[in-house]
């Protein structure tokens, strides 16, 4: 067994014998003497051959990425190399083994600007290189942290099935064939929701679990068709609760994984004030640019663009760019139009505030009252810029919020690790499907409305808030949850309101429904999102770079080439014909 990593030596171990393994970085032969840089996990580490060891006509058969066991001594370098742990040091060696040979990589491992299909197709070869281990090792140490705080704070770690039966999360399933039960499916979890409620029933209080989860949705740089929750449920608690645990528990990882102190509370937003302020349901509070509702200010206007809008009832907001005016050109504002037109704006009108005078866009279109409440309003400086949305409320939002973020990345305004958390309460119950023409669950069916609104569940759903909760950092959603219902008589409101048969009731989710009737404790949870947590720990944007093996956004793995057509046979045994 290897006793030692490369990066366990430093000065004070000089002229102690070692025994090391490893792969041959790099290999430079200098017509004398021959360097090997030898990688282990931990690092590299110098090896030296002499010209007059016994091994030197080993060495020199050496290339990169054979696989290498070296005895040595380790010895003070002459030419020190501040930039790796070792630098001060290295090994000369008496006896070197060639354990494997390696063909050339594919890709040179200490390049950057290798392409990502390359990378993925050979997905080993990329673990070599640091960025991916190091993001391994910091998802490791979150797991490991989670675990022992978790379990010090009184939960148990249970197992729920793999193959089970469709789950409320509304992505579709991945679906198993059973060869037992032909013409069966089993579905995989979107998330272990339901076992996770049927382990309160059961009376196991306090569950967590670091659980796979199979999503079939669209993918996205933060989403992957297979990701892993740190899931948690809760028995005998309420929304304060369940966020308290959860906000200590991120205090926790940030601060052992990255040596960052969180303060708490973490703060709270609701829902529409979210939407209201920075058009989305995750914002990332590291920079300013709110959204301003301005609707007061053209409430009786000339400029038939935001008369219109006032008419029929929508909504008119802007953002301000702070003394940016000048970044601005005619070019990049086109641009930016087209941008928001992807989120289904008409246009993007603006005004600079130049010398005191509102220039360009749409400024002769606005009234001098107008013009001056907008000042008292927003506070306009020289050189401010604004940008209009001005349509139905959540296009106005949306836009202006992508905008918001865009401007934000462009304009560099986001402090390199910096953390911004928030909580964003009280989220609708409903919303609306255009695909399903009827109200479905925003979260799930099992989400606990607002005592105030249990009411009006079948009466006014437009305007129905739940117990639900997302922890978000820097504009991601890195977990949710809620308080669920554990009254029988609202669940079935719950049902009704979402306008499911008792068919569809009974086929979809029977044994759990049955099972509420057994002594049902209050109880509630969450799920925190570990590739998202683990990806603003190690500051990527890409889900891809927290993954051992991940998907393509065609969800396929170019590697082992998954999804794959199998055998007649194997169709067969399932009694499954492929109608292409
Ligand atoms: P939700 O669907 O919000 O809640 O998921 C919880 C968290 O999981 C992460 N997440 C994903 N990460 C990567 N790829 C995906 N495709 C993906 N989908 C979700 C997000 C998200 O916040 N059962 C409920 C939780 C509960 O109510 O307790 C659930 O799964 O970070």
């Amino acid at each position: 067994m290897k006793k030692y990593n490369n990066t366990d030596f430093n000065i004070n171990n000089v002229n102690e014998s070692v025994e090391l393994y490893g792969w041959a970085s790099k290999v430079r032969n200098l017509g004398g003497l021959i360097f090997i840089d030898l990688r282990d996990r931990s690092g590299i580490i110098q090896l030296t051959i002499n010209p007059d060891s016994s091994c030197y006509e080993i060495a020199e058969k050496v290339r990169n990425e054979y696989v290498l066991k070296v005895n040595g001594k380790i010895c003070e370098r002459a030419s020190k190399n501040p930039k790796i742990k070792t630098g001060d040091i290295e090994v000369i060696v008496d006896n070197i083994e060639i354990l494997n040979e390696a063909a050339t990589p594919i890709f040179e491992l200490d390049k950057d600007d290798v392409l990502e299909d390359t990378r993925l197709r050979y997905r080993y070869l990329d673990l070599r290189r640091d960025n991916l281990k190091n993001n391994l090792i910091t998802k490791h140490k979150i797991m490991m942290c989670t675990r022992k705080f978790l379990s010090d704070n009184g939960f148990i770690e249970v197992e729920t099935p793999i193959l089970s039966k469709s789950t409320p999360e509304g992505a579709r399933d991945y679906l198993v064939p059973s060869r037992v039960n032909k013409g069966s499916f089993y579905a995989l979890p979107q998330s272990p929701q339901i076992y996770k409620q049927l382990l309160m029933i059961g009376g196991i209080e306090k569950y967590f679990q670091i659980a796979r989860c199979f999503r079939d949705e669209d993918l996205r740089a933060d989403r992957q068709p297979e990701f892993t929750q740190i899931d948690m449920e809760m028995s005998f608690v309420n929304e304060d609760d369940v966020i308290d645990i959860t906000e200590k528990l991120f205090q926790k990882i940030f601060k052992e994984v990255k040596g960052i102190d969180i303060k708490l509370p973490l703060i709270r937003m609701p829902y529409n004030e979210a939407i209201d302020k920075y058009g989305s349901d995750k914002p990332d509070l590291r920079f300013n640019m709110e959204i301003n509702n301005v609707d007061d200010i053209f409430k009786v206007t000339d400029f038939k663009v935001f008369s219109d809008t006032i008419k029929n009832n929508d909504n008119i907001s802007c953002i301000k760019v702070d003394e940016k005016s000048e970044y601005f050109s005619r070019k990049k504002i086109d641009e930016l139009t087209e941008f928001v037109k992807e989120f289904g704006a008409k246009g993007l009108p603006y005004v600079k505030y130049e010398n005191n005078e509102f220039k360009g866009g749409i400024s002769k279109f606005l009234s001098s009252e107008e013009k001056s409440n907008l000042i008292k309003k927003l506070n306009i400086k020289n050189n401010d810029i604004l940008f209009f949305g001005s349509d139905k409320k959540d296009i106005v939002k949306t836009s202006l919020g992508a905008l918001r973020c865009k401007l934000a990345k462009e304009l560099d305004l986001i402090k390199k690790g910096e953390y911004k958390f928030l909580w964003v309460t009280d989220f609708p119950s409903f919303e609306w499907s255009s695909e399903e023409n009827r109200y479905v669950s925003s979260h799930h069916p099992f989400t606990a409305p607002k005592d105030e609104d249990i009411d009006k569940l079948l009466t006014d759903k437009a305007n129905c808030y739940s117990k639900a909760y997302d922890i978000v950092c820097n504009g991601y959603e890195a977990g949710g949850g809620s308080i669920r219902i554990h009254n029988e008589e609202v669940q079935k409101k719950m049902f009704e309101a979402l306008e499911l048969t008792k068919e569809d009731i009974e086929e979809k989710f029977g044994f759990f429904v049955n099972a509420f009737k057994y002594g049902t404790p209050p109880h509630g949870g969450l799920a925190i999102g570990l590739e998202r947590l683990t990806m603003l720990l190690c500051e990527t944007d890409n889900i891809k770079d927290v993954i051992a093996f991940p998907k393509t956004s065609s969800a396929s793995c170019l590697m082992s080439d998954a999804p794959n057509i199998v055998d007649k046979k194997q169709l067969d045994e399932l009694k499954i014909e492929v109608n292409l």
